[in-house]
Parts: structure tokens; sequence; C-alpha cells
């Protein structure tokens, strides 16, 4: 399946290996969404086919869940699942005290609740995702369409009070059109290229109206298994 990879989807492919290794017989997988979430999803569809492992499997974008449905894995939604055992996801960035920022495929909404209902959340990285300090990827905001400016003037005014080196905000854009979620909001792009406190930045920018959520995931993730471009593998 991996053939002759570049390093970079080597070290991707070597840590969602790695981490299919939290997945037991029976149990309901969160399915995350990326390019490291998609050779998770490819190699616990190989063990489905041949090696008969049985799993239920709750993806947090349509992408993931036709992925994984092509391989061969069961899909269910997660109302249907109640609860996951362990959910498997890539991360943008994460630190030394595990928490993450994500969204840069916009489907952080999802994710974060599919996460948050598992018992265990497992981060699959190549190790350029590592981060001493959270911020220098944008930070994605999930907002709702409707007065988005007037979210995104909210949003820019509240970053004046918190622990960032920069303020600008974009709207992610898709050609020329607004870059849609798979709940048919928008995404903002916060450049803050240092989030000094993001628990409390978290907590700030979900009271702020029309937020849905935003990309930080924080005391959520348990374990960051990080892949290396020779096929090194960290836990
Ligand atoms: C999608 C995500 C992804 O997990 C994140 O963007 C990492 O993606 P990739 O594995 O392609 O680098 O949060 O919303």
């Amino acid at each position: 399946m991996s053939g002759e990879l570049s390093p970079i989807d080597k070290a991707k492919f070597v840590a969602a290996k790695r981490a299919v290794e939290y997945v037991e017989d029976g149990m309901r997988v969160g399915m995350g969404t990326g390019s490291t979430a998609a050779w998770m999803v490819r190699c616990l569809g190989e063990m489905v086919r041949e090696e008969g492992l049985n799993i239920t499997a709750v993806p947090t974008s349509t992408r993931t869940a036709e992925l994984a449905r092509s391989v061969g894995i069961k899909v269910v939604s997660l109302d249907e699942a109640k609860w996951l055992d362990v959910t498997i996801d890539g991360a943008d960035e994460y630190d030394g005290n595990l928490n993450l920022i994500k969204g840069g495929g916009g489907a952080l909404l999802q994710e974060k609740i599919v996460a948050t209902a598992s018992d265990q959340m497992v981060v699959i990285a190549d190790i350029s995702k590592q981060v001493e300090t959270l911020g220098a990827f944008p930070l994605p905001v999930e907002v709702i369409p409707f007065g988005w400016q007037t979210s995104k003037a909210l949003i820019e005014e509240t970053l004046i009070g918190l622990d960032v080196l920069g303020r600008t905000t974009s709207l992610r854009m898709n050609g020329d059109a607004a870059f849609l979620t798979d709940e048919g909001n928008y995404i903002l792009d916060l450049h803050l290229h240092r989030i000094g406190n993001a628990r409390q930045m978290s907590l700030v920018l979900n009271q702020i109206p029309g937020v849905v959520e935003n990309g930080l995931f924080v005391d959520i993730c348990d374990v960051v298994v990080i892949g290396y471009g020779d096929g090194k593998v960290e836990v």
C-alpha cells in the first residue's frame, strides 16, 4: 500500500500504521480528516479486508466517510455509535502539552465533537507539526454565514486583549467563493503567529456570537504518534 513514498508521505504513513495498533476488534473508531488521517483509514481498511477486523467507524467529514466506505469499513453516525473507543486524527500543530491546532482541512467542528465523544484521542503527525508554542499555523474558526463580517470584527476586537503576536483574519476561500464546511459554515483563519494561552483563547472565541467552534483542541488529545521521513516512529 505504501509503495515508493516521498519522505513526508512516509512520515504520515508510518505514524498512521503505528496508530492503528490502538484499534481492537469490535471497537467504535472516530476517523479524522486530512492526508495523514487518510493513511489511517487505508490501513484500517486493509485490516478489515485482509484480517477480518470488525470495527464501526464514525467519520469526521464527507471526504473521510467516502474513503472509509470505499475501503470496506462500516460507517455509522455519531448518534448511532453514541460513544467511541478511540479517535485517530491528524493535526496542523501540536505542542508539548498535547494541545493542538486543527481545521486546516475545514473539518474542525465534527473533529472536535467526535474526539470529545471518545475514550481516547490519538493524533498522528509528521514531525513538522511539532511546535514550542501554538500559532504559527493560522487558527481556523468556524462561523455561521449570517453576519460573518460582524463576527470577524468582533473576533479582531477580542484579539486586542489576548496574548498574540498578530491579529489579522481572513475568510477562507475556495476559488472565487467562500469555502463552505460540511455544515455550510464559513472558516475565518486567524493569523496570530503565537497563542500565549490556548485555553483562554479557545474559551473567549467561543463566546463570540456567530462563532460555532474554533480549531484549538485543549486537553482533548491523549497521545501523539510522530512519524519521520526515514520511517522512524515516536509515541
Ligand atoms: C482537518 C484537520 C487535519 O487533521 C489537519 O489539517 C492535518 O491535515 P494533514 O494530515 O493533511 O496535514 O484538522 O480539518
